[in-house]
């Protein structure tokens, strides 16, 4: 047994994968093959969530038999409307969101069903149902009529209309549908592990999306695209750029959306969603956020330079967000609703070939010690 121990798990393969490669040095990612450039400029979500769950890309007619799966999942649930109604209240939208996933499993019978073909029909329910559910529940909370799905749009329009209740322009439904590509899938970052750390009990997959969703929350991971949103916000203008930032760092704080466990440069998702924000950005009229990320991102690199700390995902997946007219609290949630075809696929993975996590840990507490009575202490 070894007497080290491997602090975060950083540098240490717990699985094999089929899935996605990450050069950290060099920016690159790469989903089964296909560099995540190639995927951004040519591929849709739908496309890339059939490449994650089969390692190829689907033919014509696979396509279409996905995309008609995913428009037959993606009518709201008359439990899930009713728990919305009851929770939204009380419960922020990530954990609204696991509570969704647990209830759908209660209801799904084939959720213990842990073959191959139902899994990988969970999978496609739950990529659906995920969408549908955070929708609604923004239309609730604001006391608006629930939006029915539309069945002639892709999944990423689709999702924009049920939650705006108007159909996206093609330049935001593209933007959109870029940015859930490149959330879909990050070999095993800390969400990922903890869905298959729950899988490899043989748990449903359902519980499993559950322990990734809590996972994801946290703003070291998913929940930093919020945490951008609020800093820039709080910066408010250029001229406090500098001011904010020194006290920030001097307070011992981290500056959200920069640095990353894997990337040693710039992540290559941050260098795309830049470049759709500047897009998105002729035709918004809600600019100022993305203008001053940019300003942040020009001080930051200057100010932390020779330190190999660069902009991430969240970095830019704020202000484009923003752009798009999301609010800031649904931010973290939209990452599961693409992330959820990256962790079903490495759960399929997974279960294809499960061996029960259990590490070990070093023990650094007392020994020999003789019991002693309450009475006696
Ligand atoms: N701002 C300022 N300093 C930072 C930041 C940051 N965002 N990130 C790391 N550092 C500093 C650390 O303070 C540390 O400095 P030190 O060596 O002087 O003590 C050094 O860089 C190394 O940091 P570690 O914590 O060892 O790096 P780690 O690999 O654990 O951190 C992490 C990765 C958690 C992402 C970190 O960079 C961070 O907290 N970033 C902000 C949160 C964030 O954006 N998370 C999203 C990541 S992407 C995703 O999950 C989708």
């Amino acid at each position: 047994m070894t007497e080290t121990v491997a602090r975060g798990l950083e540098g240490i393969n717990v699985t094999a994968t089929k899935l996605c490669r990450i050069d950290g040095l060099k920016g690159e990612l790469v989903y089964s093959g296909y560099d995540i450039y190639d995927l951004a400029d040519h591929s849709t979500f739908e496309e890339v969530s059939f490449l994650l769950w089969n390692q190829r890309l689907p033919s014509k007619a696979e396509l279409a038999e996905l995309n008609q799966r995913l428009i037959a999942e993606r009518g709201l649930d008359e439990i899930i409307e009713r728990l919305l109604r009851e929770l939204h209240t009380l419960v922020r939208p990530m954990r609204t969101l696991e509570i969704a996933v647990e209830v759908l499993g209660a209801v799904d019978r084939a959720s213990s069903d842990l073959t191959q073909p139902q899994l990988k029909l969970t999978a496609a329910r739950l990529t659906a149902k995920m969408a549908t559910a955070i929708a609604a529940y923004h239309r609730i909370r604001q006391g608006l009529p629930v939006v029915a799905p539309r069945d002639d749009l892709g999944h990423a329009a689709n999702f924009l209309y049920m939650l705006n209740g108007r159909e996206p322009n093609a330049l935001e439904a593209r933007t959109f549908d870029v940015a859930m590509i490149l959330h879909a899938e990050h070999e095993m970052n800390a969400s990922t592990f903890s869905a298959i750390v729950t899988a490899s009990t043989l748990s449903d997959m359902y519980s499993a999306i559950a322990s990734a969703i809590g996972t994801l929350k946290g703003p070291l991971h998913g929940g930093a695209n919020e945490a951008v949103y609020k800093t820039v916000d709080a910066i408010g203008e250029e001229q406090n750029i500098a001011s904010h930032v020194e006290a920030m760092l001097a307070r011992g704080e981290r500056v959200m959306g920069i640095g990353h466990r894997v990337y040693k440069t710039t992540d290559p998702r941050a260098i795309i969603l830049e470049r759709l924000g500047h897009e998105v950005a002729k035709q918004s009229p809600d600019r100022k956020y993305f203008d001053l990320s940019l300003k942040l991102r020009d001080y930051l690199a200057k100010k932390l330079e020779g330190k190999p700390l660069y902009p991430n995902v969240d970095f830019f997946s704020a202000s484009v967000y923003k752009m798009l007219g999301i609010p800031s609290d649904l931010y973290t949630p939209i990452f599961a609703l693409a992330r959820i075809t990256g962790w079903t696929a490495h759960l399929l993975e997974q279960y294809a070939d499960n061996r029960l996590v259990r590490p070990n840990a070093l023990y650094e507490g007392a020994d020999n010690r003789s019991y002693v009575g309450v009475d006696q202490r």
